[in-house]
């Protein structure tokens, strides 16, 4: 966040300033009639799985011992070549400039991409990704391909939702009701989001975040990735099937997107 001040002079003998130490910008990305796109990366998605089975050896992530998520070192959704992931990747660079504008300025070139690692999440019954965070990336995004539920389905509880825990508190406290002394800091330790398909979220990759077990009768699905910056310097040669590196006129289209206000960037 920009840092933002307010000196306020109320009396000769005292100055007293307001200033947050920390926040947590976030930006989500709406997409208008996102249907056809998200059904058509679900089949990508599945194709894509199928074609993985049997490839390289897994890594597990977050809970889960097998799948596409656990290959996520070894592609990267990105570079997928269909017409629809290029429709994706523009929403996406769009989304990660408005998420930098927040921070500072998107033209500035320590802020330019170096990388973006991008992955996919098949869920299925009883599945769930563990509490953790994405560090040492810069910004992280989470995209909802499938909820894996019907419009009529009772979704039991919490099943499939993604919680995102305020910064630090995870390390003091469960809060709420739930501590033995609750305090109105309390309110807001933990974001609960229930899945909706088409919505692009961007957050800092230090936030903790979990998903909660599915449980239906279908799949989840969800995409996810971590960008890098140059400022970082990190030892990281980003090339290989992990990385992708956008393009400059992509990037430029972003901008564009950008400075007329396309209307699917909601807040
Ligand atoms: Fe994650």
């Amino acid at each position: 966040m920009k840092n933002q001040s307010m000196d306020m002079n109320i009396s000769n003998e005292a100055q007293i300033t307001a200033r947050p130490l920390w926040s947590t910008p976030t930006i989500t990305v709406r997409l208008n009639n996102a249907d056809p796109l998200v059904r058509s990366l679900e089949r990508i998605i599945l194709k894509e799985e199928a074609a993985q089975r049997g490839g390289s050896k897994s890594t597990p992530v977050a809970g889960l011992e097998a799948g596409l998520s656990t290959h996520w070192l070894k592609y990267n959704v990105l570079n997928w070549n269909y017409p629809e992931i290029a429709e994706f990747r523009a929403h996406v660079l769009r989304g990660v400039r408005e998420f930098i504008k927040l921070v500072g300025d998107p033209d500035d070139p320590q802020l330019a991409i170096s990388g973006i690692s991008c992955w996919a999440n098949i869920l299925r019954a009883g599945e769930s990704l563990h509490v953790h965070h994405h560090d040492p990336a810069f910004v992280s995004a989470h995209f909802q391909v499938k909820t894996g539920y019907g419009p009529d389905d009772a979704i039991p509880y919490d099943a499939g939702h993604t919680i995102y825990y305020r910064p630090g508190f995870i390390d003091r406290s469960h809060g709420g009701q739930a501590s033995a002394a609750p305090s109105p800091w309390d309110d807001d330790w933990q974001i609960t989001t229930k899945p909706v398909e088409g919505k692009l979220f961007l957050f800092p990759s230090y936030v903790r975040h979990e998903v909660r077990p599915y449980i239906g009768s279908s799949y989840r699905i969800s995409i996810a990735m971590d960008v890098f910056v140059k400022k970082q310097q990190l030892p990281i040669a980003f090339s290989g099937t992990r990385w992708h590196v956008p393009k400059a006129a992509e990037l430029q289209r972003a901008r564009l997107a950008s400075e007329q206000d396309d209307p699917v960037v909601v807040g």
